[in-house]
């Protein structure tokens, strides 16, 4: 505490980041990263693009790479708004959206950044319990909400809804915005991108950090009505005109340009996402059926943080959410190589070992 801090400043609780440990050593299966690197055409794009022009600053509007987005789904260039990672996108949607005077939800279990803004920017917001089974029911949403906010898969479970799911959603509530954070999309499955020309009232947000092995480098992308569109940009415009640096813009358009790599690399995910809830599955040890890069579990008599420690002493980091009572016997354990998740059931095994002898 300081004296120069503001109300806000004293009274808000920050977003915690996963652990970043500079021990390479380590399993690192806490932030959701992609275990394989960005493709060898976006290295070289961006190493081409390290040159004298850095002294310029960049296309405050990122034409090309909402060209190259808007042609890879299916959209006009109007219907595509990025920004410096999906962070950054999701803080400009709550300040263009809603206000003190607007209430609007999120599920209790979500990316626990949403809380987080709406504390930042004062807007009221209820959290509505998921199921006992984790997933998400809208109908137990109160009426006359401004937005709705969620993942999708939803993190950190990993449960996915269809787009008729959502389309049944958007069509109830017309005069709701609902944000659908598509984060973890591209593991397998069907993007709502195809409702963006359908409905006024969908803002989805999307990521390269994940699915496209960009965490370091920054982009997220909006897509939506080109006047919600232009809502992000009047608060970008008010608050950093350059968030996409050259490196990141041709970084970005050279991801999509290679996405036959990307959908290679993702698959092999996929495939040890369902090896290794499989494996779980004969252990007896509960997880939800996700469908992210991600799997949610928990290891029955084992307190989620000790679970952390034993999995740490084996040099393994995952994520607990121990501040959150619903879920703080649960871990979510991003997928890595092949050779990392066998490392994981080993661990799991010798833990559960030990748990069974005392
Ligand atoms: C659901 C969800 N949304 C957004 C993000 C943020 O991603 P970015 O790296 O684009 O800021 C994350 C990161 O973990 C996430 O899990």
């Amino acid at each position: 505490m300081n004296r120069f801090w503001s109300d806000i400043t004293r009274e808000i609780t920050p977003y915690v980041p996963g652990e970043q440990p500079r021990d390479k050593i380590r399993i690192k299966l806490n932030t959701n990263e992609n275990p394989y690197p960005p493709s060898p055409g976006v290295i070289e794009y961006i190493r081409e693009m390290a040159n004298s022009d850095l002294r310029l600053y960049p296309d405050p509007d990122s034409k090309v790479l909402c060209e190259t987005v808007a042609e890879f789904y299916g959209l006009f260039p109007s219907q595509v708004f990025p920004g410096n990672g999906s962070d950054e996108i999701l803080a400009f949607v709550f300040q263009a959206f809603f206000g003190p005077n607007d209430l609007i939800a999120f599920p209790d279990v979500t990316y626990s950044f949403y809380p987080v803004y709406a504390g930042l920017y004062r807007i009221p917001y209820r959290e509505v319990p998921v199921r006992e089974d984790f997933s998400i029911d809208f109908s137990d949403y109160p009426q006359g909400l401004k937005g709705i906010i969620f993942a999708n898969p939803n993190a950190p479970t990993g449960l996915y809804m269809t787009p008729e799911e959502i389309e049944k959603l958007l069509r109830s509530r017309p005069d709701t915005l609902v944000v659908m954070d598509e984060a973890y999309v591209d593991f397998g499955n069907e993007s709502a991108v195809p409702l963006v020309n359908k409905y006024d009232n969908l803002l989805l947000v999307h990521t390269l950090s994940k699915s496209r092995s960009l965490a370091g480098m920054r982009v997220g992308l909006a897509m939506g009505h080109p006047e919600l569109i232009e809502g992000l940009n009047r608060i970008k415009n008010c608050f950093n005109s350059y968030t996409m640096d050259r490196l990141a813009q041709a970084a970005a358009i050279r991801a999509f340009e290679d996405d036959d790599y990307y959908r290679e690399i993702n698959r092999r995910i996929i495939t040890e996402r369902e090896r290794f809830k499989e494996t779980l599955r004969k252990m007896g040890i509960p997880c939800t059926d996700s469908k992210s890069n991600f799997v949610f579990l928990t290891l029955p008599g084992i307190k989620g943080p000790d679970a952390l420690r034993l999995l740490r002493e084996q040099g393994i980091l995952v994520r607990n959410f121990a501040r959150h009572p619903r879920i703080a016997d649960w871990l979510r354990i991003t997928i890595g190589t092949k050779e990392d998740m066998d490392r994981v059931v080993e661990a799991i095994i010798k833990i559960m070992e030990r748990q069974v002898s005392q």
